[in-house]
């Protein structure tokens, strides 16, 4: 490459990464323009979402961290991160404040999500809904031979996890076959699916795991923004604390 371009180029990459930190951080330096809080988030089949949630045009000053969506897959796929697992969301329902969830990594056919973590949702904010029934998923077995659970097995193109199986509910204590296997972890879905699942056995599970599981939120900061609303008709929004936004900047006289 021409030494010119190179360093033209690069000095308008510098100058590009300048404009974008100081656009990035023009909110949090105390500045007063908190505008865009009444955009909504929109990405794929999901639409119109409104605080506690921000993402896309909803700027992070417009609703708590934990409630930030991604949108990936050119945009196409919302994405939720809870305990630092990242989730794709399918559906948000705003008045019954449920949100259906599911792996991250699944679409490709197959059930093969190596090692991953039993998903748990101990951040108060997210808790899975009651109603729910739990998948035990089994990896890098050896040698299963049980036939009775021949309809649950399945394989794994990675040589060292090739094959798997699953059940339905927590592992009970006992099954020898577990023992078989290198690793395992639970995932929640829909109890709706657990009948047929156990019917049609492994031809089901990767449809199942991409239908998900609900989860329902809870917004600790609901009062707050219930005020800001009726006392000052303002936007909810967040900045290491609720805040209450009027014109663009803080409400006045609070
Ligand atoms: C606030 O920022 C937005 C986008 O960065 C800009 O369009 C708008 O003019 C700004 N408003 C004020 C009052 O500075
Ligand atoms: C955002 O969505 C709400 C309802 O969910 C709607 O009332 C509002 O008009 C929408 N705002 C925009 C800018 O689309
Ligand atoms: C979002 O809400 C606005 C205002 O209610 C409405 O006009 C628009 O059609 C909605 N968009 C979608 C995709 O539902
Ligand atoms: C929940 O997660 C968010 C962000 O992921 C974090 O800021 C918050 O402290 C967590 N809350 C609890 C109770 O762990
Ligand atoms: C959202 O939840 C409300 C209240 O539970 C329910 O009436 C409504 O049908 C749900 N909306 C969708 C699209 O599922
Ligand atoms: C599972 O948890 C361990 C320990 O917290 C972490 O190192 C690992 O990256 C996690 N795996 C996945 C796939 O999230």
């Amino acid at each position: 490459m021409h030494p010119l371009s190179t360093a033209s180029a690069t000095s308008f990459l510098f100058t590009l990464l300048l404009f974008f930190h100081l656009t990035a951080s023009f909110p949090s330096n105390g500045a007063s323009n908190l505008s865009n809080c009444n955009q909504n988030f929109s990405c794929g089949d999901l639409t119109n979402i409104t605080y506690p949630f921000t993402g896309g045009l909803r700027p992070s000053h417009c609703g708590p961290p934990e409630f930030h969506l991604g949108c990936s897959d050119n945009l196409m796929t919302t994405t939720l991160t809870v305990n630092s697992r990242p989730y794709r969301v399918t559906q948000v329902n705003q008045t019954s404040q449920t949100l259906r969830l599911s792996l991250l990594g699944l679409y490709d056919d197959s059930p093969c999500i190596y090692p991953f973590n039993t998903t748990t949702f101990d951040n108060s904010s997210f808790s899975l809904v009651p109603d729910h029934s739990t998948l035990s998923l089994f990896y890098g077995c050896k040698n299963l031979d049980d036939a009775d659970m021949a309809n649950f097995k399945f394989s794994c193109p990675s040589p060292a996890y090739s094959e798997g199986f699953f059940m339905i509910g927590d592992p009970v204590p006992g099954p020898p076959s577990m023992e078989k296997c290198q690793t395992s972890f639970q995932v929640p879905f829909l109890r709706s699916g657990a009948q047929q699942l156990r019917d049609k056995g492994s031809s089901l599970l990767v449809e199942v795991l991409k239908e998900g599981f609900d989860v329902s939120y809870r917004n600790p900061y609901s009062a707050d923004c219930q005020k800001c609303y009726k006392h000052s008709g303002g936007q909810c929004g967040f900045d290491g604390k609720p805040i209450c936004i009027c014109n663009d900047q803080l409400c006045h006289g609070k």
